[in-house]
């Protein structure tokens, strides 16, 4: 949310990516521009959908759902593939850039935002959606609200459609970034100081440390409701999960994963 509120007192598009660019990919520097931004996106983009075999020609008739989908860096992509791309983020202002970073690098028409304003429920209906995707969204989330946005994918999603969501693993590191995490994000809500510590690089990122979920938290509620599990890691990771079928991809952070399933 702070992240976000800062992007409403920058003007230039670029601005924004400069500041908070980090929050999106870890590979931002200080001078990194929107569309530079924007062309990693382009290039995950179509990487994952082959990888997860959600790339056909059916595409452009299809509607993808992206949960938490920042200033737009993959929406763009999303957009010149996707008939139909809704685009959702707790975020409002950000909703807003995500729309002038699609008027400037992808295909507008075919975007609509959602806000989700309580954090853990889309205000669309049932059985609405090809696909529901999320990238480095969940693991900033609560707990709660990670695991209630995974139910939301799947009942977004229609019966045969599929769900391609990314988590971050347990690593030792946790025991001191969650805690820290916490704190800093207790801080920013201090006047004055809490809005300088979120213009702050490393107090942001620390602050947006928020949960980890085991792949068996997420996939035992929803198994009755998915199929075809995948569960998506690293070569070099080692997570795994109950039903799930383990794969493999180079291009994934190796602390993340991904649970790719298709609903009933
Ligand atoms: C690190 S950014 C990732 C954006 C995009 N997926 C990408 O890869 O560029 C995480 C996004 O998740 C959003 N977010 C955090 N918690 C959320 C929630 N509970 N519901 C929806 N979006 C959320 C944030 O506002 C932010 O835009």
């Amino acid at each position: 949310m702070t992240a976000g509120r800062v992007t409403e007192q920058q003007s230039s598009a670029d601005e924004v990516v400069q500041s908070t660019g980090w929050v999106f990919n870890n590979e931002t520097g200080a001078a990194l521009t929107l569309e530079q931004f924007v062309e990693t996106g382009d290039r995950e983009v179509p990487a994952y959908l082959t990888v997860f075999g959600l790339r056909d020609e059916a595409n452009e008739d299809e509607t993808l759902v992206e949960i938490g989908c920042g200033i737009g860096r993959m929406t763009c992509a999303f957009t010149r593939v996707f008939g139909t791309v809704v685009a959702c983020d707790l975020d409002a202002g950000f909703l807003e850039r995500c729309h002038e970073t699609v008027a400037a690098f992808g295909q507008p028409d075919r975007l609509k935002t959602v806000h989700v304003a309580n954090g853990h429920t889309l205000d669309l209906p049932p059985n609405s959606a090809d696909i529901a995707f999320s990238y480095i969204t969940f693991q900033h989330c609560d707990a709660d609200d990670a695991l209630d946005l995974t139910s939301e994918a799947v009942r977004v999603a229609k019966p045969g459609g599929k769900v391609a969501l990314n988590y971050r693993s347990r690593s030792r590191y946790d025991v001191v970034l969650l805690p820290l995490g916490s704190l800093v994000r207790q801080m920013f809500r201090i006047p004055k100081l809490g809005g300088w510590l979120s213009s702050k690089r490393v107090f942001a990122r620390l602050g947006w440390q928020a949960n980890r979920l085991e792949p068996n938290e997420i996939i035992g509620p929803l198994s009755p409701l998915i199929r075809d599990i995948e569960l998506w890691r690293n070569p070099k990771s080692k997570t795994s999960g109950h039903r799930a079928t383990v794969k493999e991809f180079e291009g994934i952070n190796k602390h993340h994963y991904w649970i790719v399933a298709t609903a009933r």
